[in-house]
């Protein structure tokens, strides 16, 4: 069998794909060989698997690089990780074509198409600035803290509309529109108020980055990957996610853990 990890800026996981099976563990830990052994031992603790029916080790992420040949007596190859974003979206997604965004700490934006994987865009707009604003605004260093306070935000007493500024639509803009994120934040707004306008800026940031970029490549399908995909997921059922879904955004089955899974399928195939 074939384990796939992807070490990445915020968390490590680690996976292995087995009669259609899934296996996973993450783990967060800041050195990067140590992420990637603490993954795999959690992996085989958990699952029983022994040491020996690990073929190979297919290492992606930020941290793969300093990884050596071998890891826990197991080969390690490393695969380039735009391959392992574009493989593990389309993949779960049942796609053979994509727009892959992959929402970690930052956002890499890949196209996929068949027999081709362009690495097409990104932003530092992610879960590492979502926490950051978060700790830095708020003191709250939680995911699920700040999902507990934006379930009660109001967005109007933080961001600036198109009805704002203009009394109703501009063009082809409908009123609800973002004009300016956190441009009408006053005294009165309230910590779950801007835990809210900080999830939402940073969803209609990707978004838009998202759109854009699937229009450039013309790509009709655009599936999010990575842990921040949840952040998409959270707007979407508050119905807060007032967003020109003009294509078709998907979060696939396993998305949190999309890369080591492609990481693994790549090596698989190799
Ligand atoms: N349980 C979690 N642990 C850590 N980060 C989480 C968790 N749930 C959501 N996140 C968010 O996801 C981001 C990391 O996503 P991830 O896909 O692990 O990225 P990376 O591959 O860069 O480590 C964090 O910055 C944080 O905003
Ligand atoms: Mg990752």
């Amino acid at each position: 069998m074939i384990v796939g990890i992807d070490i990445g800026g915020s968390t490590t996981d680690a996976v292995v794909l087995e009669n259609g099976g899934l296996h996973v563990v993450t783990i967060e830990a800041n050195d990067p060989v140590a992420a990637a052994a603490g993954a795999l031992g959690k992996l085989i603790a958990e699952f029983g698997i022994s040491l020996e029916d690990i073929e190979r080790v297919a290492a992606t992420g930020a941290g793969a690089r300093v990884l050596a040949d071998s890891l826990l007596g197991r080969p390690v190859i490393k695969v380039n990780e735009f391959t392992a974003i574009g493989v593990g979206g389309t993949s779960l997604a049942g796609m053979d074509q994509a727009l892959v965004v992959s929402l970690g700490t930052g956002t890499a934006i890949v196209s996929v198409t068949p027999g081709k994987i362009q690495h097409f865009s990104g932003t530092g707009v992610g879960g590492g600035t979502l926490l950051g604003l978060a700790k830095h605004m708020l003191g709250v260093v939680t995911i699920e803290r700040l999902e507990e306070l934006a379930r009660k935000g109001d967005l109007r007493r933080v961001d600036l509309t198109v009805r704002d500024i203009a009394g109703g639509p501009i063009g082809d803009l409908p009123p609800g529109t973002t004009a300016a994120n956190f441009g009408k934040v006053g005294a009165d707004a309230t910590p779950e108020d801007k835990a809210l306008a900080i999830m939402n800026m940073i969803v209609e940031s990707i978004g838009v980055l998202s759109l854009a970029s699937a229009r450039a490549c013309g790509q009709e399908n655009i599936v999010l990957t990575g842990k921040l995909s949840r952040l998409f997921r959270f707007m979407q059922e508050a119905k807060r996610l007032d967003f020109p879904f003009g294509r078709r955004f998907v979060i696939p089955e396993h998305a949190d853990y999309a890369t080591a899974i492609g990481a693994a399928r790549t090596a698989r195939k190799e």
